[in-house]
């Protein structure tokens, strides 16, 4: 149970979000994607003259999909042969990621480099694809590689519009080095309910809104859960080994519950599993740093 006090700042900080007036809309990209994809007879280059018209977004699209947890088994070197390979929802949720990470981008400063986030962002979206992949749910990598990529992402808006009470958390959370719970400290809220409220505001899936809202605590997910689950872990991984960590995640405890929502035994087959995934993170950053 929250306390009253946590009440009153979370009630705060609720209505201080719901006054902001220059929300960032979301990015026309995917509206457009999605209308094309509504349509029964959209061909791959109508999409592929649709998303290209951002030369950065096709490039980053290209560099993504053939980085090593991606999945690929072949290179894609065009826009248009990365919608054969790739397939439309795969596509769709690629531009979905990569155009939000793009207008929500806050500059870095003493307490954040966007740059980090980035790296992190890519590497718990390609890993958790990939841990789909290997636990027998390759139908969630789509979904998964979104929810990675975006999971985080209400720290920018804790910087852009709470950048003194943001200031408050970093300072604070370096000596307790629990990211979260500073957050609740501070506003009665954390990253995850920032993101889930402009996710919602924005009408994006359901299943995004869940891995953005309880990515550090699955156990309270309403659906999704094993989606959720495997980006808590991949989360987990990343801070674990050390690998594209992220500062706000710092103080990242595992949430048990993911045991039995994946089915493993017991902790130590967990921990089995979680160790030999070590050196494809190490070589999936070494590549992500690259781009
Ligand atoms: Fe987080
Ligand atoms: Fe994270």
């Amino acid at each position: 149970m929250l306390s009253e006090l946590m009440e009153d700042k979370r009630k705060k900080t609720k209505l201080k979000l719901d006054g902001i007036r220059n929300l960032p809309s979301i990015p026309k990209v995917i509206i457009e994607v999605s209308e094309l994809l509504r349509k029964d007879n959209t061909t791959a280059v109508a999409l592929a003259q649709c998303i290209g018209k951002d030369q950065g977004l096709t490039t980053k699209i290209l560099s993504i999909s053939n980085s090593p947890l991606y999945g690929l088994q072949r290179q894609v070197s065009s826009l248009e042969f990365a919608i054969v390979v790739l397939g439309l929802k795969e596509i769709s949720q690629l531009v979905t990621s990569i155009s939000i990470s793009g207008v929500l981008k806050q500059s870095s400063n003493e307490h954040f480099k966007f740059e980090e986030l980035w790296n992190h962002s890519l590497l718990v979206g390609t890993g958790a694809k990939d841990i789909c992949r290997q636990l027998g749910y390759p139908e969630l990598g789509a979904d998964a590689f979104v929810g990675g990529m975006l999971h985080d992402m209400g720290i920018q808006l804790l910087i852009k519009y709470f950048s003194v009470e943001f200031k408050s958390i970093v300072n604070a959370s370096l000596a307790s080095e629990n990211f979260l719970n500073q957050e609740l400290e501070e506003l009665g809220l954390t990253h995850q309910d920032m993101g889930a409220y402009l996710a919602t505001k924005w009408n994006l899936p359901d299943s995004l809104c869940s891995s953005i809202q309880y990515h550090h605590n699955p156990n309270k997910a309403t659906s999704d859960n094993i989606l959720v689950s495997i980006i808590h872990l991949t989360d987990y991984m990343s801070q674990l080994f050390n690998v594209a960590p992220f500062f706000g995640d710092g103080g990242f405890e595992l949430d048990e519950s993911i045991i039995d929502t994946l089915n493993f035994s017991s902790r130590e087959e967990l921990n089995e599993f979680i160790e030999n995934y070590k050196e494809q993170f190490i070589d999936a950053e070494q590549y992500i740093e690259t781009l």
